[in-house]
C-alpha cells in the first residue's frame, strides 16, 4: 500500500475538473473552429476570434487552452489543427465524427448536470423530462434534432462500422439489414468494403430521407435501400445478417429480449445477428466508457442500460441462437455475434 505522504490529489483534481476540458473541446466543435482552420489555414488569435465571432475577453485563453489540451497547434502565434482534429473534426471531411460532439455539447452536457437527480430518482433527465414519454418521438418532432441525432450516431459508430466490415466473415453472407440504422453508416461501411453485399437499413419513417441522402452521398443507392417501420410494432425484415448497434442499450431487459427474439425469428437458419455497443467488460471494471454510457442511458430514457458480452450471450442463448461469440471492434466498442 502507498505511504500516505506519497499520495496526491492529482487524479481527483484532474477528473473533478475534467468537465472544463471536455466543454472547451465541445464548444470548439460547436463553433466549427476546426473546420475554419482546415479551410482558412493557420490564423492568428485576432483573425480566428473575428472569423468565429467571439468576444475578445475569453478568446485567447480558449485557443491556448486548446493548445494545452493537445487539440490545436500554435506556431509563431498562428493556430492550426493537429493531425487528429483536422481529420476527425473538420465537418467538410467524410471522416468527421463531430456529430456526436455537437450532440454532447448541445444536449448531453446540460442533461448530465442533473445526474445526481437521475441517481436519486431513477428518472431520465433528457427532453422527455419536459416533453412526451417516447424519447425518439419527442426528439424526432424537431427536424434539427433528428438530423443532429442521426449524424451524431454516425460519429459514434464510424470506427465500429469499419471494424465490422473488416472483422466479420462477409464472404459467407450476401445480404445485411441494419436495424435502427440512423443515417446508415454501418451498411455503407459494409457495402463499401464488400461489393457482393446488398441490403439496407430499417428505422422509423422520419429517418428515411436522411438515410437516402447519406447513402446517395456514398453512391450506394442501387445496393442499399431503406425499410420504414417500428421494431416493436412490426416484424423485422429478413436478411442473412441483421445488425443492431446501440439499439439494445436503449431499452429495458424485457424489451431487449423481445428485440433479440424478433431478430432470431427474422433470420434464416445459419443467419447471423451482430449486436455492437460499448460493451461493458464481464468484470464490470475496465471499460469506463461502457459504464458511463450506461449512466447516459439512465439520463436519456426510462429503462435503458448497457451490459456485458456475457449478459448478451445469455439472452441470445435464451432466444434460441445456437452459438455466439464476442469480438473487440475499435476503441470501447465490441460486437456480440449470434448464429441461428
Ligand atoms: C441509439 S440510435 C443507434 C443508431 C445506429 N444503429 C448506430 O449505432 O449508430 C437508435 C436508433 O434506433 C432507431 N429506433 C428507435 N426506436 C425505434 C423503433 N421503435 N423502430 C425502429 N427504429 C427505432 C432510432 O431512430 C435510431 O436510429
Amino acid at each position: 500500500m502507498s505511504k500516505p505522504e506519497a499520495l496526491t490529489p492529482d487524479s481527483i483534481m484532474q477528473l473533478g475538473f475534467g468537465f472544463w476540458a471536455s466543454k472547451t473541446l465541445l464548444s470548439a466543435v460547436e463553433l466549427r473552429l476546426f473546420g475554419l482552420l482546415s479551410e482558412a489555414g493557420p490564423l492568428d488569435a485576432d483573425q480566428l476570434r473575428e472569423r468565429l465571432g467571439l468576444h475578445p475577453r475569453g478568446a485567447r485563453d480558449f485557443f491556448d487552452a486548446l493548445v494545452a489540451l493537445g487539440m490545436l497547434d500554435r506556431t509563431d502565434g498562428r493556430y492550426s489543427n493537429t493531425p487528429e482534429t483536422d481529420l476527425f473534426l473538420d465537418p467538410a471531411k467524410p471522416t468527421y465524427m463531430g456529430g456526436i460532439m455537437e450532440m454532447s455539447s448541445v444536449r448531453l452536457y446540460p442533461f448530465w448536470g442533473s445526474l445526481t437527480e437521475a441517481l436519486q430518482t431513477g428518472q431520465p433527465q433528457s427532453e422527455i423530462k419536459t416533453g412526451g414519454d417516447d424519447f425518439f418521438e419527442t426528439l424526432y418532432a424537431d427536424p434539427e434534432k433528428l438530423a443532429g441525432f442521426t449524424a451524431a450516431m454516425t460519429g459514434l459508430s464510424r470506427a465500429a462500422g469499419d471494424a465490422i466490415a473488416a472483422k466479420f466473415r462477409w464472404r459467407d453472407y450476401h445480404t445485411v439489414i441494419d436495424i435502427g440504422c440512423a443515417q446508415g453508416a454501418i451498411p455503407v461501411a459494409i457495402a463499401t468494403a464488400h461489393d457482393h453485399v446488398t441490403g439496407g437499413g430499417f428505422d422509423l419513417p422520419p429517418v428515411e430521407p436522411i438515410f437516402n441522402s447519406y447513402v446517395a452521398q456514398h453512391d450506394l443507392s442501387d445496393r442499399l435501400q431503406f425499410s420504414p417501420g417500428n421494431f416493436f410494432a412490426d416484424p423485422l425484415p429478413t436478411a442473412d445478417v441483421l445488425v443492431m448497434g446501440h439499439i439494445l442499450h436503449d431499452w429495458d431487459l424485457e424489451e431487449k429480449r423481445l428485440l433479440l427474439q424478433k431478430a432470431y425469428d427474422a433470420l434464416p437458419t445459419g443467419g447471423a445477428l451482430i449486436v455492437y455497443e460499448a460493451l461493458i467488460d464481464d468484470d464490470r471494471r475496465y471499460n469506463a466508457f461502457g459504464l458511463l454510457m450506461s449512466l447516459n442511458m439512465l439520463i436519456e430514457g426510462p429503462g435503458g442500460f448497457d451490459y456485458t458480452g456475457a449478459d448478451c450471450r445469455g439472452w441470445m442463448a435464451d432466444a434460441g441462437f445456437s452459438n455466439s461469440y464476442v469480438e473487440h471492434l475499435a476503441g470501447p466498442d465490441s460486437m456480440v455475434v449470434g448464429i441461428k
